[in-house]
C-alpha cells in the first residue's frame, strides 16, 4: 500500500492519557487515535488512518496530532522512525498559534522543507492538516517504530515555518501497530471535515484512557547492533566499540566457558571452574551428550547457539590463512587480497599452538607417527603448519589450535574480554533476533523476542546507525528472509507463517538477492584404520563420565596432558589438477578413535584411528541454504559433489593417501575394508555424513547483486545500512577449517565498515 500521511496539531496542554503504542480517545475532539504519551516531556502523538482499502487521495493521508506542553520550544514526529528519507513533521507555538512544516532529510544535516505534502487545518481545532504524496511510506498494514523529537531550544526564526533549528535535545522511539489505526471511511471523512466524536473503536482491544497502567517500554538506540556472538560478531563488536561507537551485541544463547559465567561441566571437574566448553579433550562429547543445549534447535545442521557460536563447541583447529583464501580464485573481490595486516591482527590477539598442553609436551601422538610414515612414503614434507601457511601441497604437521593455557581460547577469551570492559559495548544474551525493521533500503532497528528491550521487542538505531548480521551461515539468511530480503520463494514461506508473516515489509519493498545460493562445505570422507601402536582412547567415550584418572588429575592440576587438546593430532594437504583445469586441494585430519566402523573382518577396537579426507580450495560444487515452512534453516540442496569432478578428485586423493598403507608395518585399513572399492565406498557414502560443518557462501561477497548478497564493504546490496560479517560472506571454500580465516575476514570487514562514509 502506498504512503499516506497527514497531521494536525493541537496547541493544548492535555493530561497524560494513553499507554505506549495503544488506542486513546482525545477528549477535545473525540477521535480514537492510535499513539502514545511519552512520559518524559508529556507529549502525546496520535494517528488515525482511513480504511486500509482506501483508494485515490484518501489512500494518501491521515489525521494526526502532537499534543505538547506549551513550554515545548519545538517538537516533531517521524512516522518512519529514522531521520534519513523519512517525513519529519515539526511544529512550535508562535504568537498564539502553531507554526508547522514538513521536512525531509537526505543526509544527516538540517532537514529541508519537503515539497509535495499539503498541510490542511482541521476546522474544528484550527490547526493544520497535512496531505502528503511522496516516495516514502508508513507500513500501514503492519507494525512500525515511529519516533518523537523534542527540543528545549527554540527555532531560529519562529515566524517562519521553514525556520532552521538546532538538533533536537531529546528523542525516542515506540512501537505502534499501524494496522490497527484505521477508522471507517464515514468516521474518517467526518473528522477530516471537522466533525468530532462518534468514533467507534476499531478493535476490541480496550485500552484505559484515563490512567496509564504500566510504564511505556522505552528503547535505547545504538550506533551499531551486531547480531550473533560467534567469531564474526565478536571481532566486529570489539573493533566497533574500540572505535568509539556505541555497540549492542545480541546473542540468542547463553554463557559457554567459565570466564563467561558458564557452569556446565563434568562431575570430575566440579569445583575447578572448568566447563565442557573449556576442556579441549571434551570436544568429541559435544556429539554424545544427553542434554546438548548448545546446538541451535532451529537449524538442521550442527551450529553452536551460545556465546562464541561455533568457536565454543568446535574442534578449534586453527589455520593461519594462505593468500589463496582471499584470492579471486575462490571468489573474493580483488579489493580483499591484502589480508596480511588483518591476519596479523588476529595472530597478535590469538596465537596458534600445535602443543596446547601447558607443559609444552605432546600426548597421545601414536597416530602422528603412523601418519608421518604413511605420508613420507608419498613425498610429503613435515612442517610447523602455521609457520608456512602457503605451503599446502605435500605438507603435513601437528594439528594447530587456538587453545590458550590448556583451555578453549578463541574469540571469547580474547576479543570479548577487551570489548566487555568498554562502557559503550553492551552484550545481551538470550535475545533472539527475528528480523531487521526497515523502511525500504533504510534499516531502523532490529526486532527481537524480548519486549523489555524496546516496544514490541524492537531496538532502534541512532540516526546514522547500522545493523551487522553475524548469525552464521544458516541463521543470517533466515534473518534476511524474515526481513523481506532474498529469493521470493523463501520470503513467501515467511509470509505464510502466522507469526513471522505480519512482520514482513510490504511486498513492494522486498529485495531480491541470491541469499542462500552459492553455498559450499568441504565434502569429507572418513577412512578408519588399526595400528598396533595406536591407543584409540576409547574413542573419547569415557572422558565425560569416567576419564582415565591419571589424565583427569593431570588436567585439573595444571591444564596439561591428553585432555588439554581436542582429538585431532595431525593434518596434511595436497594439490590436485583435474580435467576441468582447476586446482583443488585435499586436506587430511587424523585422530585416535573412530565414530563408526564397517567391516566384515574382526578388528581390535583399542587400536582404531581415523583420517578424515576433505576437499577444500578449488571445489566447484554448490548447494543452497534456505528455510522450510516451519522456518527451520536447512540445506535445500546439499553442496557436496554436485559437480562430478569434485568427486573424481576426492576419489583420486583417497587412493593416493592409501597408496602406501603397505609401507607402514602393521597398518590395516578397516573402513572401507578390502571387500569394497574406494569408488564404491565414496559413491555409497551417506550424503549427510559428507557434512564438515564448514558452511560458507550463503551471503557471498561480490561485485554484483545478481551473483552476490553483500558488496565489497560487506553491505547488503540495495540497502543503506545493513551489513553481514560472518562465515556466510566467504564466497568459496578456504584451504582448511575456516574459523581462522574467518577471523581475518572479520577484521578486514569491520575495517571496511568503519571506513565507509555515512555511518555513525
Ligand atoms: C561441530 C563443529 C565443529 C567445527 N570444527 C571446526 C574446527 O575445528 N576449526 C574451524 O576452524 N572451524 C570449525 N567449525 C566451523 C566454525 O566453528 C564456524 O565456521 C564458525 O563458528 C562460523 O562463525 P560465524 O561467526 O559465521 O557463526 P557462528 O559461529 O555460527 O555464530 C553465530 C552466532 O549467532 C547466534 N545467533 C544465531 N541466530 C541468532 C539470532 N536470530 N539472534 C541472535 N543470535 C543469533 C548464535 O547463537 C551464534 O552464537 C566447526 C563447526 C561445527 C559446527
Ligand atoms: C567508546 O569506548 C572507547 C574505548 O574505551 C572510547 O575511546 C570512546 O570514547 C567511547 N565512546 C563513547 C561514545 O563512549
Ligand atoms: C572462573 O574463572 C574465570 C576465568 O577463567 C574467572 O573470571 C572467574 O572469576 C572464575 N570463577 C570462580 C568462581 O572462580
Ligand atoms: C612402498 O611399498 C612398495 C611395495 O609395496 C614399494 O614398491 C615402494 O618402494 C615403497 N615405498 C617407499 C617410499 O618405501
Ligand atoms: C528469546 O529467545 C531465546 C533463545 O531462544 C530464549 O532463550 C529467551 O528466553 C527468549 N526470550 C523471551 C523473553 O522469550
Ligand atoms: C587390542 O589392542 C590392545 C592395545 O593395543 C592390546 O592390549 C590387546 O592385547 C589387543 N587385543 C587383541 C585381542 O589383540
Ligand atoms: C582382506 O583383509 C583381511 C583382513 O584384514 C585379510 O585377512 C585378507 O587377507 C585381505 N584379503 C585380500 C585379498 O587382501
Ligand atoms: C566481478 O567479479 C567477478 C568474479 O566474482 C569478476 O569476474 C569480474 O571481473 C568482476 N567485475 C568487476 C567490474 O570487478
Ligand atoms: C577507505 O576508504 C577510502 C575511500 O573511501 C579508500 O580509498 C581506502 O582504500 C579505504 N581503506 C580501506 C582500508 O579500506
Amino acid at each position: 500500500m502506498l504512503p499516506k500521511l497527514l497531521l494536525s496539531l493541537l496547541p493544548l496542554v492535555v493530561p497524560v492519557l494513553s499507554q505506549a503504542g495503544a488506542q486513546y480517545v482525545d477528549p477535545d475532539n473525540g477521535i480514537p487515535f492510535w499513539g502514545l504519551t511519552e512520559p518524559v516531556h508529556g507529549m502525546t502523538l496520535g494517528w488515525i488512518f482511513p480504511p486500509l482499502d482506501s483508494t485515490g487521495s484518501l489512500a494518501n493521508e491521515f489525521i494526526g496530532e502532537i499534543v505538547a506542553p506549551i513550554d515545548t520550544l519545538w517538537a516533531g514526529v517521524s512516522p518512519g522512525g529514522q531521520m534519513l528519507q523519512n517525513l519529519l513533521l515539526v511544529a512550535w507555538p508562535y504568537d498564539g498559534s502553531i507554526v508547522r512544516s514538513a521536512r525531509y532529510a537526505t543526509d544527516y544535516v538540517q532537514p529541508l522543507a519537503m515539497s509535495g505534502p499539503v498541510l490542511t487545518d482541521l476546522p474544528s481545532t484550527k490547526v493544520p492538516k497535512l496531505r502528503y504524496t511522496g516516495t516514502n511510506s508508513i507500513p500501514v498494514n503492519t507494525f512500525g517504530v515511529p519516533a518523537w523529537v523534542f527540543s528545549s531550544i527554540g527555532v531560529d526564526t519562529p515566524a517562519d515555518p521553514q525556520s532552521t533549528f538546532q538538533e533536537h535535545t531529546d528523542f525516542g522511539f515506540f512501537g505502534l501497530d499501524w494496522s490497527q489505526a484505521h477508522a471507517s471511511a464515514d468516521d474518517y471523512n467526518n473528522w477530516a471535515a471537522g466533525g468530532t466524536g462518534g468514533g467507534t473503536p476499531t478493535t476490541t482491544i480496550s485500552t484505559p484512557t484515563t490512567t496509564p497502567t504500566q510504564p511505556p517500554v522505552t528503547a535505547t538506540p545504538y550506533d551499531y547492533i551486531v547480531v550473533g556472538a560467534g567469531p564474526g560478531g565478536l571481532i566486529t563488536a570489539d573493533r566497533l566499540s574500540e572505535a568509539g561507537k556505541s555497540v549492542l551485541l545480541l546473542e540468542r544463547g547463553g554463557p559457554s566457558t567459565a570466564q563467561t559465567g558458564g557452569t556446565y561441566g563434568p562431575t570430575w571437574a566440579q569445583g575447578h571452574n572448568l566447563t565442557k566448553f573449556d576442556i579441549p579433550g571434551l570436544f568429541e562429547t559435544m556429539f554424545t551428550d544427553s542434554n546438548p543445549f548448545w546446538w541451535c534447535k532451529d537449524v538442521n545442521s550442527f551450529a553452536g547457539c551460545l556465546l562464541g557460536g561455533g568457536t565454543s563447541i568446535n574442534g578449534a583447529l586453527y589455520w593461519i590463512p594462505p593468500d589463496s583464501d582471499f584470492s579471486p580464485y575462490v571468489g573474493w573481490p580483488t579489493s580483499w587480497g591484502n589480508h596480511g595486516p588483518y591476519t596479523a591482527k588476529v595472530k597478535s590477539r590469538l596465537p596458534s599452538t600445535d602443543h596446547p598442553s601447558t607443559d609444552g609436551k605432546r600426548y597421545l601422538e601414536q597416530v602422528s607417527t603412523v601418519v608421518s610414515q604413511l605420508l613420507n612414503a608419498q613425498g610429503y614434507t613435515q612442517i610447523t603448519i602455521n609457520d608456512n601457511p602457503d605451503f599446502k601441497d605435500h605438507s603435513y604437521g601437528y594439528s594447530a589450535y587456538d587453545f590458550l593455557n590448556g583451555k578453549r581460547g578463541g574469540p571469547v577469551a580474547t576479543y570479548l574480554q577487551t570489548a566487555k570492559i568498554r562502557k559503550n559495548f553492551t552484550l545481551k544474551q538470550y535475545v533472539y533476533v527475528l528480523n531487521v525493521v526497515r523502511n525500504g533500503a533504510q534499516i531502523t532497528g532490529v526486532k527481537t523476542n524480548d519486549t523489555s528491550l524496546g516496544p514490541d521487542g524492537v531496538i532502534p538505531l541512532t540516526s546514522k546507525g547500522r545493523v551487522i548480521l553475524s548469525a552464521g551461515s544458516f541463521a543470517t539468511p533466515r534473518i534476511l528472509f524474515r526481513s523481506g530480503i532474498g529469493p521470493s520463494d523463501m520470503i513467501n514461506l515467511v509470509q505464510n507463517d502466522a507469526t513471522a508473516g505480519p512482520n514482513l515489509p510490504p511486498q513492494n519493498q522486498w529485495i531480491n538477492l541470491p541469499v542462500g545460493m552459492n553455498v559450499q562445505d568441504n565434502p569429507s570422507i572418513n577412512l578408519v584404520f588399526t595400528h598396533p601402536s595406536v591407543d584409540a582412547y576409547d574413542n573419547w567415550a569415557q572422558v565425560w563420565a569416567n576419564p582415565r584418572p591419571a589424565d583427569s588429575s593431570q588436567y585439573l592440576k595444571d591444564q596439561s596432558g591428553v585432555l588439554s587438546q581436542a582429538s585431532p593430532r595431525m593434518n596434511f594437504w595436497r594439490a590436485y589438477g583435474a580435467s576441468d583445469q582447476r586446482t583443488r586441494y585435499l586436506q587430511g585430519t587424523a585422530r585416535p578413535g573412530a565414530a563408526s566402523v564397517t567391516t566384515v573382518y574382526p578388528y581390535n577396537a583399542s587400536q582404531i584411528w581415523t583420517i578424515t579426507v576433505y576437499l577444500s580450495t578449488g571445489i566447484t560444487s554448490r548447494g543452497r541454504i534456505g528455510i522450510d515452512a516451519a522456518l527451520t534453516a536447512r540445506a535445500l540442496v546439499n553442496p557436496w559433489f554436485t559437480d562430478p569432478v569434485d568427486k573424481q578428485v576426492l576419489i583420486q586423493g583417497i587412493n593416493d593417501v592409501l597408496s602406501t598403507v603397505r609401507n607402514v608395518s602393521g597398518l590395516t585399513l578397516i573402513t572401507p575394508d578390502n571387500t569394497t572399492t574406494i569408488t564404491d565406498y565414496v559413491n555409497n557414502y551417506d550424503p549427510g555424513s559428507l557434512n564438515s560443518n564448514h558452511w560458507v557462501g550463503s551471503c557471498s561477497i561480490g561485485n554484483s547483486s545478481s551473483t552476490a548478497v553483500v558488496d565489497q564493504n560487506t553491505k547488503v546490496f540495495n540497502t543503506n545500512n545493513l551489513f553481514v560479517i560472518d562465515a556466510s560472506i566467504i564466497p568459496g571454500m578456504p584451504m582448511g577449517n575456516p574459523h581462522g580465516m574467518l577471523m581475518s575476514a572479520a577484521e578486514q570487514g569491520v575495517a571496511k565498515v568503519l571506513n565507509l562514509t555515512g555511518g555513525p
